[in-house]
């Protein structure tokens, strides 16, 4: 799948601005971004479902703008508004389903079995999809995109709001579709976490424009940062905190409650005299850590904006980029 220079303007509004992508045969890439950054607009011109202003889309070679039938033919999506039918039975929502992608009336009892298995869902086969709770929906939702057996499956913020463990549900059945059927995966996603685990390739997406592109662990390098210091204490405390961090020679990233800044090979040396410097200021820090860079500290350094939670809340396992 390739992304030639694509660019969508609303009006005089430019959502995406000049992106360019290569996803390769099975491999799962993952575009992270802000509320509004040009996920879904990005996503919804692959699908067809908008036309960029200028610049090409490819999926298999096929220009999505020539032929989109034949471009469309082997993607399965699964669109950010969770769409299962309430009134039917999971099973009748994978039937319809089914016979609308023209699944073979003798395959499609295997099919569903094999959706209903993937999405662990085989013990609510009869419950009605308006029952289930947001997870559940969306396990049915993806593994429903999953039946027609498609080589590409595009997925927009799969897991928002979801629970951890149905996050940990969604990722496995995409891993294993990834694994068993070699299917390429395009994700959006704004938790820092799904892109960094669950993703090949990151590409970080901000005001419609790529801020950086590559492996978790190349990003990271990317931005020469090692031994991560940080430092979390209330609102009121960044500034003077960070004059501190600049008093013993760190170059302090400030975020809402905390700061971070590289450390570099002197980050144990550079660790205590922080902590000397902060109990004599009598400053009342919540959490000193030292850590390998994150793709949210990636972000920061990239942007130069904070990265909150969905609570407001600083806990890196729930960190996202939403309500920057
Ligand atoms: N049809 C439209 N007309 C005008 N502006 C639009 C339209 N669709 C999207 N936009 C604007 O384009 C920008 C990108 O929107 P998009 O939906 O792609 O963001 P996103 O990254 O998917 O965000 P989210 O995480 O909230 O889903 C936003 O500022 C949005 O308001
Ligand atoms: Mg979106």
């Amino acid at each position: 799948m390739k992304l030639e220079n694509v660019v969508k303007k609303f009006g005089d509004f430019t959502a995406v601005n000049g992106i360019s992508l290569n996803i390769k045969k099975g491999e799962i890439f993952g575009l992270l971004g802000p509320n509004g950054a040009g996920k879904s607009t990005t996503i919804n011109m692959i699908l067809g479902l908008l036309s960029p202003t200028s610049g090409k889309i490819l999926i298999d070679g096929i220009d999505m703008q020539k032929d989109p039938q034949k471009a469309k033919k082997d993607i399965g999506i699964v669109t950010q508004e969770t769409v299962v039918e309430p009134e039917l039975t999971a099973e009748d929502n994978l039937m319809i389903f089914g016979r609308l992608y023209h699944i073979p009336q003798q395959e499609l009892k295997k099919s569903i079995d094999f959706a209903l298995k993937l999405s662990d869902l085989e013990g609510f086969r009869k419950t009605y999809a308006g029952t289930f709770s947001g997870g559940m929906k969306r396990r049915l939702e993806t593994a429903k995109a999953l039946m027609h057996t498609p080589n590409i499956l595009l997925l927009d913020e799969p897991t928002t709001g979801l629970d951890v463990q149905n996050r940990t549900k969604i990722w496995g059945l995409l891993r294993e579709m990834n694994k068993a059927q070699n299917v390429t995966i395009l994700l959006t996603t704004q938790y820092l976490e799904e892109a960094d685990q669950l993703c090949d390739r990151i590409g970080i997406i901000d005001h419609g424009k790529m801020i950086a592109l590559g492996t978790p662990s190349e990003l990271r390098q990317k931005i020469g940062m090692s031994n991560v210091i940080e430092v979390s204490a209330d609102k009121e405390d960044m500034d003077r905190l960070k004059a501190i961090f600049k008093k013993v020679g760190l170059e302090p990233q400030v975020a809402t409650n905390r700061i971070t800044a590289p450390g570099g090979s002197k980050a144990t040396e550079k660790i205590e005299m922080l902590v000397k410097a902060i109990s004599a200021s009598k400053i009342a820090i919540h959490n000193i850590s030292m850590h390998e860079p994150t793709i949210d500290d990636v972000f920061l350094k990239l942007t130069g904006s904070e990265v909150r939670d969905q609570t407001g809340e600083d806990t890196s396992r729930t960190r996202t980029l939403m309500g920057r």
